[in-house]
């Protein structure tokens, strides 16, 4: 655990660097409400002109404080924060939360690397600047100046937006989503998302961390620290930057945008996405009370009534259809209703059960091993007592000796119902008022225990890769001023990483092309390499299934004619001649680096898919074969990979050998490839592999 992080969330003692006597400012609230919120620790307030504020002795400057101080709160105006920090670390502070806005958020960038440097200097590190503040329950730490606490519990919230962070505090209670700690992190100017996630995952008193995002200052750290973190992360992400993706001059980078990738970068991590503010609160409710669910063995519980076949649509709708129980369990659970109810999935106990036909019922349920999660599902009636079913549903959970499953309840009623819900999140259990919420709450543990398998094991470096041989390629194209590279430049660099490009030669002459042609064997294509032109086709520059010398002869004239009337100062380099590959599936496999997260790896099927349907996935490189894999399933036309209409599987292996390889590539050479295609790539029938047909490389500017 990071000992000056521990300082600033935990600390032994603060000082409020800008302390008032004037109940209006900012700097009077904060050192109110960590008197009013309970903070047992040590509290300095500094004022050049005060002596004491709400009791406490103050200083004129933080150096005049003869104790260690932890942490300073800094509340005057940014003018004045360069100095206030020195002082700070000239005492020995560790760290800083600075609440005073007024810097990169303005626009004044200098000033808040000045104070980050300054920090640095001393060893401290900044929370901020531009932010509420931090709360924690577990020290009644209010140090922000929101007036309450948040409603008590165990997940930690990390929010960029100030304001929202002290809308949700308020939220808490009407929600009853309990935090133990809200971080306000601002600008991020020093410690950001990751750092904190890194601290969050060893803090005792966190057990999910919840984000508010608008923007990852470092995607790969981010992206690490998440795959390390052993604890939840739900993220909400709101605000799309412009990624240039009009600009882009390959197919790839147009097809690519900043929400897609974060939100394959958050899947690579491990990290819950949540659709909006409500789904935010709900997945943490279920995350932060309960195990994640290790199988798909999902049996709900109901007290009768249409609830049953909500969920019911619920499960299928959240990835988590049901499958009646077992039969012993039907027998079993048959001896706990009346001969009206239902033993299947949903069972419904029906109110004939009473209140001890439902507490075995739930009991039994729980304790068998065939179910690996639960929904209890309760409707208000005349003759039941909300609350005697609350602690029916917790003594049988708590008495059938099982544990680590996940349940998650929904009670529909009135007052009474609440007093219940209440009384159930008090005891761990995560209680919903509508039925699809608590078998979406349960899909959501499902998904994180399915997350934390994936997560680690996306790291890939395949062997056999000649790096060195690819950046000469690379070099001794910029040596010539190229901001790309041909196209038989490019399948050398492919080449040079395991990548399987159909055979390809450069020819200056026609004598050579001809030449060339029967050495690579009859029939051909022949196509332009010129640094100008990108788009060979347009150009008439590209011409396919030439089967004799004739063929070739006529084809090198045509191409040149063309491809000088198409740009008649183009440099061209020669023509290419490669076998023609027998024609199979087309798919299409590119990068594009994004500005977050660096090089990201796309992948489509060819042709009208990729052009008008813009049938792609993306995920952040590098990726393993196994994402590979993933990744074909995951478009909406994989079923063509797969096989369809009589026609055979696809070598779906080899593909995902060549996206895992390819994903590589642009990693490893994310300083140099800029955007990146290999269009068409033909896949063959299963068995019978991979061929990169034409290459595309955009490099990077330097
Ligand atoms: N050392 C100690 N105390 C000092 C020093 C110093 N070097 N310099 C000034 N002070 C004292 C002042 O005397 C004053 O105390 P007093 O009222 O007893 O005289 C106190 O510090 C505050 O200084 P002021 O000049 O009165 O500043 P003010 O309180 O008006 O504003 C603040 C300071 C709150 C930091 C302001 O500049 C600011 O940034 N406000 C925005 C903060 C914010 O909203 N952050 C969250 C953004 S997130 C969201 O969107 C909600």
């Amino acid at each position: 655990m990071d000992p000056i992080i521990n300082a600033i969330l935990k600390p032994k003692s603060i000082a409020v660097i800008g302390a008032s006597t004037n109940p209006d400012k900012i700097g009077y609230k904060v050192v109110e409400n960590l008197k009013e919120c309970g903070y047992k620790n040590p509290v300095y307030p500094i004022n050049p002109d005060a002596d004491e504020i709400l009791g406490y002795k103050c200083y004129a400057n933080i150096k005049d404080v003869p104790y260690v101080v932890d942490m300073a709160v800094v509340t005057v105006p940014a003018r004045f924060v360069s100095q206030i920090t020195r002082d700070a670390g000239e005492k020995g502070v560790k760290g800083l939360s600075i609440i005073t806005s007024g810097f990169s958020e303005v626009g004044d960038h200098a000033l808040e690397e000045e104070v980050v440097q300054i920090a640095h200097e001393y060893g401290m590190r900044i929370i901020g600047p531009n932010i509420i503040g931090v709360l924690s329950n577990s020290d009644k730490m209010n140090a922000s100046f929101y007036n309450y606490l948040p409603y008590e519990g165990k997940a930690a919230l990390i929010s960029q937006s100030g304001a929202l962070l002290i809308a949700m505090a308020a939220a808490t209670y009407t929600r009853r989503v309990g935090f133990d700690k809200m971080i306000s992190i601002g600008n991020q100017a020093d410690l950001d998302f990751a750092d904190l996630i890194s601290y969050l995952n060893e803090d005792e008193f966190t057990t999910c961390i919840t984000l508010y995002i608008e923007g990852i200052k470092d995607g790969p750290r981010f992206m690490e620290e998440a795959r390390k973190c052993k604890k939840p992360i739900i993220a909400l992400k709101a605000g799309t930057s412009a990624h240039g993706a009009a600009a882009a001059a390959s197919h790839t980078g147009s097809l690519a945008g900043s929400a897609k990738v974060y939100q394959s970068a958050f899947e690579q991590a491990g990290v819950a996405q949540a659709d909006d503010l409500n789904d935010m609160f709900d997945q943490t409710l279920a995350l932060s009370l309960q195990p994640p669910m290790k199988g798909d063995n999902l049996l709900i519980v109901i007290y009768g009534g249409g609830v049953g076949v909500l969920a019911t649509d619920a499960a299928e709708k959240y990835g988590l259809p049901l499958k009646f129980a077992p039969q012993d369990v039907q027998e079993e659970l048959k001896k706990h209703m009346p001969s009206f109810g239902s033993a299947k999935n949903p069972v419904d106990i029906t109110g004939g059960a009473g209140l001890k036909g439902y507490y075995e019922g739930v009991k039994y349920a729980y304790a068998h091993p065939w179910v690996d999660g639960m929904a209890v599902l309760y409707c208000e009636t005349s003759v039941t007592d909300p609350q005697e079913i609350a602690e029916a549903i917790y003594n049988a959970l708590h008495e059938s000796g099982a544990s680590g499953k996940p349940i998650a309840v929904s009670f529909i009623g009135g007052e009474r119902c609440e007093k219940a819900v209440e009384w159930l999140i008090e005891h761990d259990i995560p209680t919903y008022n509508a039925p699809d919420l608590a078998v979406k709450a349960l899909a959501s543990l499902r998904k994180e225990e399915i997350m934390s398998q994936n997560a680690d094991n996306n790291f890939f470096k395949p062997e056999n890769i000649d790096s060195e041989k690819a950046r000469q390629i690379i070099s001794i194209a910029r040596a010539k001023g190229r901001a790309a590279l041909t196209e038989v430049e490019a399948k050398q660099v492919f080449k040079a990483y395991g990548l399987p490009v159909s055979p390809t030669a450069l020819a200056h002459t026609e004598d050579e092309a001809v030449k060339l042609a029967e050495q690579i064997g009859y029939p051909i294509v022949m196509k332009i390499v010129s640094p100008d032109i990108l788009h060979k086709s347009d150009a008439g520059a590209v011409k396919v299934n030439i089967k004799n010398e004739q063929g070739v002869r006529e084809a090198y004239k045509l191409i040149t004619d063309n491809s000088l009337s198409y740009k008649a100062d183009a440099e061209i380099d020669g023509i290419a001649i490669q076998e023609m590959a027998p024609w199979a599936t087309e798919v299409i496999v590119g990068s594009v680096n994004d500005p977050t997260f660096g090089p990201t790896l796309m992948f489509g099927l060819g042709g009208i898919f990729v052009e008008v349907m813009k049938d792609v996935t993306f995920k952040v490189a590098p990726i393993n074969e196994a994402t590979g894999l993933a990744m074909q399933s995951e478009i909406k036309s994989s079923k063509i990979l797969q096989g369809t209409r009589g026609e055979l599987p696809r070598d779906q292996k080899a593909l995902a050998k060549v996206l895992a390889h390819y994903s590589y590539m642009v990693h490893d050479l994310r300083d140099e490839i800029a955007e990146s295609d290999a269009n068409p790539v033909i896949v063959y029938e299963d068995g019978k592999g991979v061929a990169i047909v034409d290459a595309r490389i955009i490099l990077t500017k330097k």
